[in-house]
């Protein structure tokens, strides 16, 4: 999630000591994300948006009203007022990192209900290995609160903006083939969940999921449909070590290498650079706490950036785009990746400097980043590297998982395509190439149906979404690939609508969701256009327009779903021949 500092036109040897300088300088503030929900008039007329400022349709998303509750008390009170009106309803967090419309209710009257103020640590006992938060607590808060305690949540996402209910609610998870596994939903003990409910119970109750209610697999997550959670419960570890060293390799055995190498290293990732051919290896494993070392990680990509360097880099890359310059795309990718490289992505041995691997350090220091998020406003001067304010990264996200059995053909597959056309995933490798990460079958309905790789491919989207991007074809066909050759399944907080079309038949408990959410909120109060579409209960997931398929809206069967008058055609993949994607036809 990542494209700096790489200038073709300035020589390596200067940008590298300015970009560590710059980044060394700019630690200290920064302007934090904007609240994702603003309202005209108090607590009304509402619009709200996602940490990147857009959703895939570019639709803009109201409510009627937005309420902050800070009590499960008043969040009861909330829902029952709603449940005797009728009222649509969405749960929303601070951060909105969902990429997909799932903070979105229908209609005119929706009410948003954020957990902005349900932000409190309920306890933590060292004794069960256990701790309570509400449900708006961000990951980082949970972190090193437990910290404090001396406990860790052993597996998570690297990016800790993200609330619990938020991460719950997608899906979202770490890298591990070990322990439980590497979601954090399979570490919930107990879940309180406020759902609507019958005159008779006051029109909503809370509802406690324990870890043997089988409820709990539909609670855990829900995508937002069930109601509202208003606790959690994890069971963590206690507090240890780990020893981390990136070795780069050549790809050249890649598809064999990288289903055993995760059951090599117990927080193993890769990090795929597919023109580059290279690989970089996460040899990750615990150690003796008495180790030495007290590393930290930063990562460059989570860090403050300079507006002026985003805007800088969002430039080069617009013009790239423009005049379909990959050979300087690619040029700026072996830069951007070999300064990332040296910098050690922003990992210290202590704090302060990288002076080699392994880093050695406390667990909770190193298992997820995001030093943007701190500081005080600064005018914007600094950001996080997406903040829709300034002219930085704005990008498409397509995120999958691949079961054990089919990586290596995926693998062949996507090598298959860089060998006839070497330049075309150049603009990923920008974005610090494919991100894979370890994944494990889950007990939640809407979990991982099987051990798996979590594939992570963010790449330039346009401003203008009737503008076709470089290589297009490449990368749609690949979408399609992941999805429906091999029955990839879409990270439910990411992706474009192409990557749900469909989805729900993937999962063998769907059906058990659907009876949870028939019970816990039969109005489908807390559902929306969106979910039962992506739920199977409604069609209309692809949207057939002029240029749909640029922006993921829809597979092309037409040309006009592509860009004809530039030059871009509905046209079959090269190696994935049902796949239709839009291909530019030089003349
Ligand atoms: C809210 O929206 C108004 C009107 O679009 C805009 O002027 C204002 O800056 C926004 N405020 C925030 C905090 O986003
Ligand atoms: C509601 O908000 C929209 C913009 O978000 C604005 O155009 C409209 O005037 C507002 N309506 C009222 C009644 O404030
Ligand atoms: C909860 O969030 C509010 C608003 O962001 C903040 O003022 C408060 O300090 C937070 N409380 C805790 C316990 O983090
Ligand atoms: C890739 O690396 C291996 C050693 O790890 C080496 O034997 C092989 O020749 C390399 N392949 C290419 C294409 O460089």
């Amino acid at each position: 999630m990542l494209q700096l500092f790489s200038k073709k036109s300035i020589a390596m040897n200067i940008l590298i000591p300015n970009i560590i300088f710059s980044l060394l300088i700019f630690n200290a503030k920064c302007s934090p994300p904007q609240d994702p929900i603003n309202c005209t008039y108090q607590a009304f007329n509402c619009t709200i948006k996602n940490t990147y400022g857009t959703f895939p349709d570019r639709t803009i998303c109201r409510a009627a009203e937005v309420v902050y509750p800070s009590t499960e008390d008043e969040l009861i009170s909330i829902v029952a007022n709603a449940r005797m009106l009728k009222r649509k309803m969405k749960v929303a967090t601070r951060t909105s990192h969902s990429i997909p419309k799932l903070v979105c209710p229908d209609g005119e009257n929706g009410l948003i209900i954020s957990t902005k103020y349900l932000n409190r640590t309920i306890n933590v006992d060292q004794s069960s290995l256990t701790m309570s938060v509400e449900s708006g607590v961000t990951l980082r808060e949970l972190i090193s609160n437990a910290a404090t305690a001396e406990l860790a949540l052993p597996y998570a996402p690297y990016w800790w903006g993200v609330t619990v209910s938020g991460l719950l609610g997608t899906g979202a998870h770490g890298s591990t083939l070990w322990g439980l596994g590497s979601s954090v939903h399979d570490y919930v003990v107990q879940l309180r969940i406020v759902t609507p409910a019958g005159a008779d119970e006051g029109y909503a109750k809370v509802r406690v999921l324990g870890s043997n209610d089988p409820e709990l697999n539909a609670a855990k997550v829900s995508l937002g449909v069930l109601g509202i959670i208003s606790r959690v419960t994890l069971k963590l570890q206690p507090m240890f070590k780990r020893s981390i060293t990136f070795l780069e390799k050549n790809d050249s055995n890649f598809e064999d290498q990288a289903t055993i190498f995760g059951k090599q290293h117990e927080f193993a990732d890769c990090s795929w650079y597919p023109s580059q051919r290279k690989v970089i290896y996460r040899i990750d494993d615990r150690v003796a706490t008495d180790a030495l070392g007290n590393g930290l990680n930063d990562f460059i990509g989570f860090r403050p950036t300079s507006s002026l360097v985003l805007a800088a880099e969002r430039s080069a890359e617009e013009s790239q785009e423009s005049m379909n310059d990959a050979n300087g795309k690619c040029i700026d990718a072996a830069a951007t990746s070999s300064v990332l490289q040296m910098s050690a992505y922003g990992y210290t041995n202590d704090g302060i400097l990288f002076r080699g691997y392994p880093v050695v350090g406390y667990h909770n220091r190193l298992q997820s980043s995001g030093s943007c998020l701190n500081g005080i406003e600064d005018a914007l001067i600094t950001v996080c590297p997406w903040d829709p304010r300034v002219n930085g990264l704005f990008f498409h996200q397509t995120a999958f998982t691949i079961g054990f059995s089919e990586v290596k053909n995926f693998i062949e597959d996507v090598k298959n395509l860089v060998n006839l056309v070497p330049q075309a995933l150049c603009g990923i490798d920008i974005y610090n190439g494919i991100l894979m990460r370890y994944v494990t079958a889950s007990s939640a309905y809407l979990g991982k149906q099987e051990g798996a790789i979590d594939f992570d491919i963010t790449y330039y989207k346009s401003k203008d979404p009737n503008k076709p991007r470089l290589y297009e074809d490449i990368l749609e066909e690949i979408e399609q690939m992941a999805m429906f050759k091999y029955g990839g399944l879409p990270h439910w907080g990411k992706n474009r609508n192409v990557a749900f079309i469909g989805v729900i038949n993937k999962y063998g408990n769907a059906n058990e969701f659907l009876r949870v959410k028939e019970i816990y909120d039969p109005d489908g109060l807390f559902s929306s256009e969106w979910t039962d579409q992506i739920l199977g209960l409604k069609d209309g997931i692809s949207i057939f327009k002029k240029g749909c398929a640029l922006e993921g809206l829809c597979i092309c069967s037409e040309d006009i779903h592509c860009a004809p008058e530039m030059g871009y055609f509905c046209r079959p993949g090269r190696i994935y021949k049902d796949a239709r994607v839009c291909t530019r036809l030089s003349t």
